[in-house]
């Protein structure tokens, strides 16, 4: 994934102070650029601010002996604006102190994470007007009142993951500022999902949200009258029971749906980028044009979809089971360039299989089935870098099958039942570019493996090992004596 924030801190200043029992503050005094921003484009600075961490306060009137010591002239900011973040450590709080939001207007970012904080409310947030960044992971928050965010106009980022909230309504995030870019709601109790719920995060007037619902109870994501135009950056749903999926005119970027129980989906109303399904029940896909990243392993896909001219280049389609049937709808896919079918049984490949794809770099079909390479199939893939045909049940493999792969870098043949390769004196020609090739695991007839193998070795074409992947080089070249490869 990419990465999202980019923090660089000049540390100025640092004063320390404990006070009663073990209560402790510190505070470092920092020339901003707290910066933090999302593939979207978000971003917020501190400023130039104090970033306060406070350890081991378990009263509320600790609280007032903090903001007092932090406010005292000299010691720590000469004014209670410079206070730019509080972070709350190995604390008990209970509920919010909202004295903290009173006494320091200026604060940006606030952390009260693993305090046992239990309730929440609007008026709790009363002054965080120019609170940027909210985290209240890993307390006891069970619900989320009406417009809770309604007094943080500023906010952008927000984390509630692991909390025990059952429930988002259409209220909650009514009224949330338009910068809330970054919702964190993973590991929570959530049981539904409408997008009336999410429209107010998902306005297209708003920055585009990067909101994660993983590992919550969602059974479903409906879809709710009167909703549209929603965008989202990335939309995260990974690890629930979600068995039915909608996207009615809504816009994702990166849609993320792995482990869950999807039996039927259908995505062709949903603009959406990239999306990852792997570990779901799917029988049948439809999806949109747009979409161009398909990422589906462990599903059982018999019947594949797309309405309209597919943008697709990359696609994982692996262990699948029996994909004979896709086959149809992938021919067209034209502007496909990595393609993984590995573990899926392809059935009997043709002459035109791949001949649609001259996009294509990287074709992965090991353990597929696959007991024969019809001659051109390849006559148009003329970018493809990457073949892997291991494990397979080939027999009788000729070079001039590959014709066409003028690019070809890699390819694995080990784990079929090769006893010779033939047309090897072509291999310079057919395929110009090869450096590296797998052949271990097959029954290789000694004379023909050692004819191989100094053939390799004149044109310095490594012998890629089985396991573990590093190479190791041919040794001995008439024995055919590689680690791996066998010949009787
Ligand atoms: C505070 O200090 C006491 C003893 O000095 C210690 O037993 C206790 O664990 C400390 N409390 C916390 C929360 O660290
Ligand atoms: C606090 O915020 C006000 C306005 O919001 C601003 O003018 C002032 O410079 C800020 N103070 C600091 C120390 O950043
Ligand atoms: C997609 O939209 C079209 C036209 O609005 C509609 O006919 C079709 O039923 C929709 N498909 C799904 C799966 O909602
Ligand atoms: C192709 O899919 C298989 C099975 O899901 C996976 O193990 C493998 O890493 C994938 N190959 C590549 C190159 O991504
Ligand atoms: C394998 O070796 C035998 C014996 O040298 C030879 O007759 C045969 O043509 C070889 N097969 C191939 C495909 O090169």
């Amino acid at each position: 994934m990419t990465i999202k924030a980019i923090v660089l801190l000049y540390l100025v200043g640092l004063f320390e102070l404990s006070w009663q029992h073990n209560q402790s503050l510190k505070c470092n005094r920092y020339v901003t650029q707290s910066t933090s921003y999302s593939r979207s484009g978000a971003s917020f600075s501190l400023g130039p601010h104090f970033i306060c961490d406070v350890e081991n306060v378990k009263e509320a009137s600790e609280v007032r002996v903090l903001i007092e010591e932090i406010s005292k002239p000299g010691l720590a900011a000469k004014n209670p604006s410079e206070i730019g973040a509080i972070v709350f450590k190995a604390s008990t709080l209970l509920k919010i102190p909202t004295e903290i939001f009173k006494e320091f207007t200026n604060l940006t970012s606030f952390a009260a994470n693993d305090v046992q904080l239990r309730l929440i409310t609007r008026d709790d947030f009363m002054d965080a007007h120019n609170l940027a960044s909210l985290s209240l992971r890993n307390n006891l928050i069970t619900s989320l009142e009406d417009g809770i965010f309604l007094n943080m106009k500023n906010l952008r980022s927000l984390d509630l993951a692991r909390n025990l909230i059952t429930e988002i309504s259409e209220m909650t995030f009514i009224g949330c500022g338009d910068n809330l870019y970054k919702v964190d709601l993973s590991f929570n109790k959530i049981k539904e999902i409408d997008y009336a719920t999410l429209a107010p995060l998902a306005h297209p007037k708003k920055l585009p949200v990067e909101l994660n619902l993983n590992s919550n109870e969602i059974r479903f994501v409906k879809e709710s009258h009167g909703v549209s135009h929603l965008v989202f950056e990335d939309l995260s749903l990974e690890d629930n029971f979600i068995r039915s999926f909608s996207c009615p005119d809504v816009k994702i970027t990166e849609l993320y749906l792995n482990n869950n129980l999807l039996e039927t989906a259908s995505f062709d109303n949903c603009s959406v980028e990239y999306m990852a399904v792997t570990n779901n029940k799917l029988k049948w896909l439809h999806i949109h044009k747009d979409l161009k990243g398909l990422i589906a392993p462990r599903n059982n896909i018999e019947s594949f979809f797309v309405n309209g001219d597919s943008k697709m280049y990359h696609f994982d389609l692996s262990d699948n089971g029996q994909i004979e049937h896709v086959f149809p709808s992938l021919k067209s896919m034209t502007t496909m360039q990595y393609l993984n079918l590995s573990h899926s049984i392809v059935g009997i490949l043709h002459e035109d299989s791949f001949e649609k794809m001259t996009q294509l770099k990287y074709l992965y079909l090991k353990n597929s089935g696959i007991q024969i390479i019809p001659f051109g199939i390849f006559g148009n893939n003329k970018h493809l870098m990457t073949l892997d045909l291991s494990d397979n049940e080939l027999e009788t493999v000729d070079l001039h099958m590959f014709t066409g792969l003028e690019k070809l870098k890699t390819l694995d043949l080990s784990g079929n039942k090769l006893s010779a390769i033939e047309g090897l004196e072509r291999i310079k020609t057919v395929l110009p570019e090869l450096r590296e090739i797998g052949i271990s695991r097959n029954n290789w007839k000694c004379l023909n493996l050692s004819v191989l193998i100094r053939t390799l070795n004149q044109l310095q074409i490594k012998v890629a090992a089985d396991e573990p992947t590093e190479l190791r080089e041919p040794r001995g070249e008439d024995q055919g004596s590689i680690s791996g490869v066998e010949c009787y």
